[in-house]
């Protein structure tokens, strides 16, 4: 057989298999225009997404490195997604992953800058009053990335989690998230601006994202990895990088940026932030199991 008989076999085979006619899937071919950059990359669509709502240029940056962040953080679900996804997982696919999402949130980490240095803090702090009361806070990804890498037990507010469990309702354990801390007020209920339209836009999504990651997240799935392969350095090693760079190195470089605008200023989202965006205070940690008594006591200490 030639290769071009081989071909239209596959070709034939392929489309036998869904009930089409492979002739007129071939005959589409003769009219189908050739793909291009500008067609497949869409750099027209994506360059005309950024938008300013005030005349000053550092606002561009501003704009543009949140949307930069953003894709990451697509980039980040799509390979969590196809480990939680994955009925059985293989220890090299696992590692594999966490390095490619790791990789990622260090791009994340190590450019943060374009925030800290990158903008002119006397434009920030025009621009900022025309963005209130909106806030990184609100984006949703960041929040499925939490959801998709950990058990929710581990994202509960440090003050909540010995009364919360594994049957607990999950809409309960929502209202002790962590990060409620940045707009509740726990002993009236009341919720501040930010959280109020955060969660009216995503809440339903949410709940639905937790209950499947309860699951599948990456410190479950590592604990159903043969007992042999949970001990293997590299894959240790890559594990806390990860949970140390999202938690800890990150968050640190957030709360710098935030403290060179903000000084003693409110937030545009309008949390207690010194307190609230502290490592030591949210004591975020995904993979628990990894790290010793010491480390979690001392968890963003002295930093
Ligand atoms: C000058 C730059 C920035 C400043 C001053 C800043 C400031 C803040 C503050 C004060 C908060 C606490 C919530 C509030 O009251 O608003 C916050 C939360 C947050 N911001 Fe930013 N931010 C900046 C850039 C970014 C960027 C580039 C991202 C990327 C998407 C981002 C994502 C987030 C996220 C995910 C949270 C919630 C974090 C958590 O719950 O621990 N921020 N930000």
């Amino acid at each position: 057989m030639t290769v071009r008989e081989d071909i239209l076999k596959r070709i034939d085979e392929k489309y036998a298999a869904i009930n089409q006619n492979s002739n007129v899937h071939l005959e589409g071919l003769v009219h189908a225009n050739p793909i291009t950059y500008w067609d497949y990359i869409l750099p027209e669509a994506l360059l005309g997404l950024q938008i300013q709502r005030t005349t000053l240029p550092d606002e561009m940056v501003f704009i543009m490195y949140h949307q930069i962040n953003e894709l990451l953080f697509k980039m980040i679900l799509w390979e969590i997604d196809q480990v939680s996804n994955a009925q059985s997982i293989e220890a090299a696919f696992f590692t594999e992953k966490l390095r490619r999402v790791s990789r990622y949130f260090d791009m994340l980490s190590s450019s943060f800058d374009i925030m800290g240095d990158g903008m002119e803090k006397e434009q920030y702090m025009k621009f900022r009053n025309t963005l209130t009361p909106a806030s990184g806070f609100q984006s949703a990804q960041y929040r499925l990335i939490e959801f998709a890498s950990t058990e929710i037990i581990n994202l509960i507010d440090n003050r909540f989690r010995a009364t919360i469990d594994r049957n607990t309702p999950i809409e309960h354990a929502f209202e002790h998230l962590y990060w409620q801390a940045a707009g509740k007020d726990f002993a009236t209920g009341h919720k501040n601006t930010l959280l109020v339209n955060f969660e009216k836009k995503y809440k339903h999504d949410l709940l639905l994202k937790m209950e499947d990651y309860n699951t599948t997240n990456l410190w479950t799935k590592f604990q159903q990895l043969s007992v042999h392969v949970q001990q293997d350095e590299a894959l240790i090693k890559a594990m806390r990088h990860y949970d140390y760079t999202v938690n800890v190195s990150w968050v640190m470089a957030h709360y710098n940026a935030a403290g060179k605008y903000l000084g003693n200023a409110e937030a545009t989202g309008g949390s207690d932030w010194r307190k609230y965006m502290h490592p030591k205070y949210q004591r975020r940690i995904f993979f628990p199991g990894l790290w010793s008594e010491d480390e979690l006591k001392n968890w963003g200490e002295g930093l």
